[in-house]
């Protein structure tokens, strides 16, 4: 495990920790002249209970979508950047780090997220998220495939869907090859790197761009037994590692960003134009004589646009650095069986790529 990860600070929501100005907001109140104050720029407390601001939110989304009544991309765009600043306006109170109204969902994340203030102000849209996250991470994450469950770290992406592990798995029984050094980009809430060791592998170095991924990682690694297998690095791909692995893994962003990424999840989602070209130069460098690059990659930015480039394919085009072993999909299949999906996505599948230098190392 690195031993610099103390160091490493979790993203967490923005809060005030000042004295503010505010109009306290009792259920009783008139919403709708609460809502246009807060359009108008100024901050809105919630008082009594946590469904005030529920009532609250309800109100503004009403009250935005009647100015925006546009459809188009950039309208619903809009109507989304308007609702997102007016609604980080309703505060909520935290005092020992707890919410002060009543009736409010547990979420131990203001505890662990904020070890250094105990009395602040969060954004109510901000609280709602880091409840969800709590839930899921008190809960757990079940993992059939893997026959373990997962507590994903607040800020960090897990799967809702669970086809590319199979793939990956059904790959790995069959693997032949050295299992001494794995490296893992882009971990994540450690799903590749758990898998690797249950079917094996010894070392494991991964690396995310996501502080919360790492932190995660080791928390994970040490509930679940793994700490002395894996080295976690928050690093920009391979940056840092010296590493020389017979196996590679990615899981990338499986869509190209038509925006400004911001840190955390959007990167998980999203890569810029760069990043491929970026991972298949390093990853070069990073591989045993018999390594191999695995990727898990899906044909969804296709399935919404069919004009948009496949990375993996562009890569295997445009250089000699890499041939395919093999390509192997699998249909993503409904989240439950009895809905139909009629949508574009029916023909989602998920890809897993086996690539190996042209010029061995
Ligand atoms: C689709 S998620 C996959 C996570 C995990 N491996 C899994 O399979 O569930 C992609 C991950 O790559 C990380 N990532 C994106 N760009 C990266 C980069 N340049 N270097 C390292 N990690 C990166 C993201 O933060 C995210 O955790």
């Amino acid at each position: 495990m690195n031993k610099d990860l103390n160091a490493i600070q979790a993203d967490r929501p923005d809060i005030i920790t000042t004295e503010i100005e505010a109009i306290r907001f009792y259920r009783k109140m008139d919403t709708t002249a609460t809502v246009n104050e807060m359009i108008a720029g100024k901050y809105v407390l919630v008082e009594e209970f946590y469904s005030n601001g529920l009532q609250v939110l309800n109100e503004l989304r009403k009250n935005l979508l009647l100015k925006h009544q546009d459809k188009s991309f950039q309208g619903q765009r809009d109507y989304r950047a308007a609702f997102r600043k007016a609604s980080h306006r309703l505060l909520l109170k935290v005092k020992d780090n707890k919410l002060t109204v009543k009736k409010a969902p547990d979420s131990g994340w203001l505890t662990v997220l904020y070890p250094d203030v105990s009395e602040f102000y969060v954004p109510f849209p901000q609280m709602q998220g880091m409840n969800s996250s709590w839930q899921w991470y008190e809960k757990g994450l079940e993992i059939k495939t893997l026959d373990l469950t997962l507590k994903p770290y607040y800020g960090t992406y897990f799967p809702t869907r669970f086809d590319h592990l199979k793939l990956f798995d059904k790959w790995l029984k069959k693997y032949e090859g050295s299992k001494e050094n794995a490296i893992d980009i882009g971990v994540g809430s450690g799903i590749l790197t758990f898998q690797l060791i249950q079917n094996g592998f010894k070392n494991i170095f991964a690396t995310d761009t996501n502080k919360n991924a790492i932190i995660g990682v080791a928390e994970e690694s040490k509930r679940l037994g793994f700490e002395d297998k894996i080295t976690l690095n928050h690093a920009d791909l391979f940056e840092n590692c010296d590493v020389k692995a017979d196996l590679i893994v990615f899981n990338p962003p499986w869509l190209l960003a038509k925006h400004a990424l911001e840190e955390g999840i959007d990167k998980a989602m999203y890569y810029e134009e760069d990043l491929f070209p970026r991972f298949f130069e390093q990853a070069l460098d990073h591989l045993t004589p018999e390594g191999k690059v695995v990727l898990i990659f899906s044909n969804l930015a296709r399935v919404v646009d069919k004009e948009s480039t496949h990375p993996i394919i562009e890569e295997l085009q445009k250089h000699k650095r890499f041939r395919k072993e093999l390509h192997l999909t699998r249909e993503v299949r409904a989240s439950s069986r009895r809905t139909k999906r009629r949508d574009s996505r029916d023909n989602e599948k998920v890809e897993l790529w086996v690539l190996v230098p042209k010029v061995k190392n």
